[in-house]
């Protein structure tokens, strides 16, 4: 081969992880949309866009400068290379993410085993690697998850195994058996990753009572927790939130993943993991789970963005530190949202004879059909972005591809939620990006696909 001559590669010398579903799913998705920009997007997971405001970006700046000087006691140099200048792995808006824990969930955490991270998707990424010390180890996953984790799990060689969610959120039985048979397969699950507050794809949430039932079957399991939790302060009820698993856990069973993506700006990619296991070596202790994960993020992306973080903790600061109060606007948008489109989803489905009776009680979109039940099912979550759809046949990026040519209406199909190659008759909808509006369009010809599909599988 001549040097002049250009090196082509091939996917197949390249990690077994490029070209995976789990890593391809978030680009098909995103250039369906951009081939077709004037569908409307019930699709997109994004937060609403109405209250960006650049304003806003330079004034947290400006505050959390000040913080620095005025309540630090930082001199004006320092307090420009802490903004400036590369910086602590661990990050620099530790110590109001603690507080923000405390004020927002009840959770007591030392500020020296939060991670800042670029975004929750790091996050998830470092503990993941960390994890997987070798062949043998597993991850266990609520199905349907976030196709991010499996993406992320995918990137450092750590199969993951479903565990059924079901109307509780997690089925208990299945996550115990599940544990039991990697175990007896030589296998060692190292920890179950869920989200039981309005999940990401499913919408449903885990009560308060059956939290604390998964956190003792951890502990009788030997198991961590992942818990990931973007959407819980978004809840459509005026009652209390539950705790989350990390405020009920005294074994420090629960590895915490945070996200200001929903909450302030995901621009910023900004989030975060609270990890306060005790790490041991050979010589005794070596420090925390944080401490591990700061390594190896000292390899990834060395810190994140001091900008960034100053910007996420200006807008912490301007609200005393409570993303409830930073997000009072936006939960009521999300609220509206979320109603509207079951409302919307009532109307144009009215006939339908097995409609969920009680909230929050979603149809498993993996189940079979039903020969007596035909018809459109969807869930009605108590908050969050989501909203699940089950239709009488399977749902698959080419129908995806001809709602968005013939209909103009975007959507996710559930199989990009699951880790295999199963028809799942479902697809997700989103409310958080639109307009009621836009939604009321968007059903219009959510409806007139699905009638038509209907119409030309009975012809
Ligand atoms: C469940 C879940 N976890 C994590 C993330 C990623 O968060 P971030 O944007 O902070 O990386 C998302 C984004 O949609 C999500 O839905």
């Amino acid at each position: 081969m001549s040097a002049a001559e250009p090196v082509d590669l091939t996917v197949a010398d390249l990690h077994p992880a490029l070209g995976d579903p789990a890593l391809t799913s978030m680009n098909f998705l995103n250039e369906v949309s951009e081939r077709h920009p004037t569908a409307v997007s019930l699709a997109a997971g994004r937060p609403y866009e109405e209250f960006f405001d650049v304003a806003a970006v330079h004034r947290h700046l400006d505050t959390f400068h000040r913080h620095l000087v005025d309540d630090l006691g930082h001199r004006p140099e320092q307090a420009r290379r802490l903004l400036l200048q590369y910086g602590r792995t661990k990050g620099i808006v530790h110590h109001l993410i603690a507080r923000n824990l405390a004020v927002d969930e009840g959770i007591t955490v030392d500020p020296e085993d939060v991670v800042v991270t670029v975004g929750c998707q790091e996050a998830m990424f470092l503990v993941l690697r960390a994890l997987r010390a070798g062949p043998a180890d597993v991850l266990l996953a609520v199905a349907p998850t976030y196709v991010g984790l499996t993406g992320a799990a995918r990137l450092v060689d750590l199969p993951v195994w479903p565990v059924a969610g079901g109307p509780t959120g997690v089925d208990l039985a299945d996550l115990a058996a599940q544990v039991r048979r990697a175990r007896a397969a030589g296998l060692r699950p190292r920890a179950c990753y869920l989200m039981p507050d309005f999940a990401n794809p499913s919408g449903v949430s885990i009560d308060t009572a059956h939290r604390q039932r998964l956190l003792d079957l951890a502990a009788q399991e030997d198991l961590l927790l992942l818990e990931d939790n973007p959407y819980g302060l978004f809840h459509s009820d005026d009652g209390p939130r539950p705790p989350t698993l990390k405020a009920l856990d005294t074994g420090r069973r629960v590895v915490y993943l945070g996200s200001f993506a929903k909450t302030v700006l995901p621009g910023a990619r900004v989030g975060y993991v609270v990890a306060d296991q005790r790490v041991g070596g050979p010589g005794g202790r070596v420090g925390t789970l944080a401490d591990q994960l700061a390594m190896i993020k000292s390899m990834v992306t060395v810190n994140t963005s001091p900008i960034a973080q100053a910007v996420i903790g200006g807008r912490l600061l301007e609200h005393g530190c409570s993303l409830v109060a930073a997000n009072t606007r936006e939960r009521s948008a999300y609220t509206r949202n979320l109603r509207h489109l079951v409302a919307g989803l009532t109307r144009r489905f009215p006939a339908q004879p097995d409609q969920p009776d009680q909230p929050n009680q979603p149809e498993h979109p993996d189940q079979p059909e039903h020969p007596d039940q035909p018809g459109v099912r969807w869930t009605v979550p108590a908050g969050g972005f989501f909203v699940v759809v089950t239709v009488p046949f399977p749902v698959d990026d080419a129908l995806l591809d001809r709602s968005a040519r013939d209909y103009g209406v975007l959507w996710t199909p559930m199989a990009h939620f699951y880790d295999d190659t199963a028809p799942v008759r479902a697809l997700r909808l989103s409310v958080s990006a639109v307009t009621p509006e836009q939604i009321d369009v968007g059903l219009d010809r959510l409806a007139a696909l699905i009638t038509d599909e209907l119409t030309r599988r009975a012809g």
